[in-house]
């Protein structure tokens, strides 16, 4: 029988993620960023993590063409970038807020991020919609943060104390 899509949509807002800006800089120099929560762990060895990224986005065709990523994993301070990488501006203007650096593949490194993995892409699959990008990971910037991670459930945003008893 076929799942139909709303059992599907909320089934999906009960999986409280943590929210992450994933990047990307093309060889011309271009940035471009998209907020997401489709992130994870794959294997250490080699040290590789996946993202799940709408094909339609106009970060995938970037992503994809420049063969590097990074992922930036947001605490709770950085929830008005999460706001702005899902939409709330448009390319390169989603950098202007922020510290933003680079460590080994150009993508761009968020320096107030819990931790950010620089990441370059060893496969790609293509469903559909989405493709599903493996990154193994060339370097890892790890940060002391007093905040929390930002986390995202219920399509909402919050942490662990906020969320904990939120029913949707
Ligand atoms: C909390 C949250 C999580 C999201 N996670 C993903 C995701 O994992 N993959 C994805 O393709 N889009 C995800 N999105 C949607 C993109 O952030 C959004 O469509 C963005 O505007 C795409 O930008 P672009 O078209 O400039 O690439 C998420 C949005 C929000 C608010």
């Amino acid at each position: 029988m076929a799942v139909d899509p709303e059992s599907y949509k909320a089934g999906m807002r009960c999986l409280a993620a943590g929210v992450c800006i994933v990047t990307t800089r093309s060889p011309n120099g271009k940035r471009n960023g998209l907020t997401a929560t489709a992130v994870c762990s794959v294997s250490l060895a080699p040290p590789t993590l996946l993202c799940c990224v709408n094909r339609q986005s106009g970060s995938y065709n970037a992503i994809h063409e420049a063969g590097v990523f990074a992922v930036n994993v947001l605490s709770v301070d950085d929830r008005s970038l999460a706001e702005r990488f899902a939409g709330l501006v448009a390319g390169e203007e989603r950098f202007a807020e922020g510290s933003w650096g680079i460590l080994a593949t150009g993508a761009p490194i968020l320096e107030s991020a819990l931790v950010s993995f620089d990441c370059r892409i060893s496969q790609a699959v293509e469903l559909p919609t989405h493709g599903i990008l493996f990154g193994e990971i060339e370097m890892v910037e790890l940060r002391t943060a007093a905040a929390g991670p930002l986390l995202y459930a219920h399509g909402d945003y919050g942490d662990f104390a906020t969320l904990k008893g939120t029913v949707g």
